[in-house]
């Protein structure tokens, strides 16, 4: 449970959901990768990597959008996330970019529901703490515009990743 009924949580895997939108979180060359963008091109099928070809590049802080394939989502919004270098190297800002555009990106296909992985926080080693607190603070934020999704999913794999969420969720 949170405090908002538009943002939920999930444990499990990300390609499972039946949602409009499914966010990758990818890496500037757009190019099929390990972790949640594995999965994600394993279970959406080959034509995802070349409608990712298509795209490419895009900047750390960007999103782009390619339809699902064979993935139950409509689209996939691949969300470029910061390398995590120390945190001095505007991380915070590049995180909450990606967050930022995948949510726009999602309202401007008419997107009801998407469901967002922890950007960052695997292969980038982006601390869980701090990235599930702006990933909240920037999806709730974007909650408040006109046209954005009703319903965020914050795909968690894993229990310390549902524990990080369940932190920045918390009102106190
Ligand atoms: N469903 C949901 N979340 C998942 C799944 C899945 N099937 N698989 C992994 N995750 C989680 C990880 O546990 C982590 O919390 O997704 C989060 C992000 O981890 P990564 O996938 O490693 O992504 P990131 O840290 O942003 O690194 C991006 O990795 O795969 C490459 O192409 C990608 O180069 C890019 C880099």
């Amino acid at each position: 449970m949170t405090t908002d009924p538009r943002i939920e949580l999930f444990e499990g895997d990300i390609t499972a959901l039946e949602v409009d939108a499914i966010v990758n979180a990818a890496n500037e060359r757009l190019a099929p990768g390990g972790g949640v963008c594995g999965a994600i091109h394993r279970a959406a099928g080959p034509e995802l990597a070349a409608a990712c070809a298509r795209l490419a590049p895009c900047a750390t802080g960007g999103a782009r959008a390619t339809p699902g394939f064979k993935l139950k989502a409509r689209f996939v919004i691949h969300a470029v996330g910061p390398v995590w270098q120390g945190g001095g190297n505007g991380e915070p800002d590049k995180l909450e970019g990606a967050y930022r555009a995948a949510m726009r990106i999602a309202a401007d296909r008419g997107c009801r529901s998407i469901a967002f992985p922890a950007i960052s926080t695997g292969i980038y080693g982006y601390p869980l703490a701090p990235a599930t607190r702006i990933a909240v603070a920037t999806v709730r934020e974007e909650l408040a515009r006109p046209g954005a999704p009703e319903r965020v999913i914050f795909a968690c794999f894993g229990p310390d990743v549902a524990a990080a969420y369940r932190q920045a969720l918390s009102p106190n």
